[in-house]
């Protein structure tokens, strides 16, 4: 049923959220994607760079592209969700010039997004600071950060020592201080997330980072059992959408391989008179009846 929430959610309502309502952040590649997570009540729709595993089939998030980034995200704010639109900023768009990063998020800009996210900490200061400066909102991301895939040896949990925690809550400080709106925590122990969202003014939305976050992400094609090869900790899975999609999609070859479909109701008629024009009669023409 669809939730009954009407005004559309800007980024100072998800900044004032911080300690509030948990706030609900779910991916969306399409225009059907953003439908669903809209008509559900979803406060932000992320346009993230998982396109890439989840839609595009590649084995890891470092092959899409700000081209790619921004047909998607037309695709999801041609729909004109209620829910922020947050659309995710490329592996190499952020990380070459301050000039580079401003462009390319401009680019997801006048696609559709409201607010931009990147990946990384400290680092990320001054990228995050000009894109404040161009009035792009920013959303920060730390923790398990796909786009340091290699550099991490792999999807691994982060801050699981004192010092990698330590260092998490020093990125998010230095993210908040710099004017991001909210960040992400992504594969952190729930204790060092709680100690991250004590520590910042700005919400921490988790995935894989426990119950204490301001708000929660997840991607859709998890959420709904559409990839169902892996099956992360952290993911509930609410529905079994690939299984219910390969056992419908099997029903209809077997009744095109049985003549059981089309039916009679699901074919178009000629009327009676244009039926005996073609000299169609007897039971061709109880065929061709409108
Ligand atoms: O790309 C993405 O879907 C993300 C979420 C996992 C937070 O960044």
């Amino acid at each position: 049923m669809a939730a009954a929430r009407t005004s559309s959610i800007t980024v100072p309502a998800v900044r004032a959220r911080k300690g509030g309502e948990p706030l609900v952040m779910l991916t969306a590649y399409d225009a059907p994607g953003a439908r669903i997570a809209d008509e559900a009540g979803v406060d932000m729709i992320l346009v993230g760079d998982s396109l890439a595993m989840v839609v595009l089939g590649y084995d890891d998030t470092l092959q899409v592209t700000v081209e790619d980034m921004a047909h998607h995200t037309a695709a999801v704010a041609r729909v004109k969700p209620r829910a922020l639109v947050v659309a995710d900023l490329p592996w190499l768009s952020y990380h070459v010039s301050v000039e580079d990063t401003v462009r390319n998020a401009a680019t997801l800009i006048r696609a559709g997004a409201e607010a931009v996210k990147l990946e990384g900490g400290r680092k990320r200061v001054d990228a995050v600071r000009a894109l404040v400066d161009a009035e792009m909102p920013v959303m920060g991301h730390i923790g398990l950060t796909p786009q340091s895939v290699h550099a991490m040896g792999g999807f691994k949990v982060q801050g699981k020592d004192a010092d990698a925690a330590a260092v998490l809550v020093a990125d998010a400080q230095a993210l908040a201080e710099a004017g991001c709106f909210a960040v992400v925590l992504e594969g952190v122990p729930d204790v060092v997330a709680r100690m991250v969202t004590e520590a910042v003014d700005i919400p921490t939305i988790g995935i894989g980072a426990g119950r204490w976050c301001d708000g929660q992400v997840l991607v859709v094609h998890d959420l709904l059992g559409i990839e169902d090869r892996v099956l992360p900790k952290f993911v509930r899975r609410y529905a079994s959408l690939k299984a219910d999609a390969v056992a419908a999609v099997a029903a209809y070859a077997a009744d095109v391989r049985s003549g059981a479909f089309p039916s009679d109701a699901e074919s178009y008629h000629l009327s009676d008179e244009t039926a005996r024009v073609l000299g169609l009669y007897g039971s061709a023409a109880d065929a061709v009846s409108a």
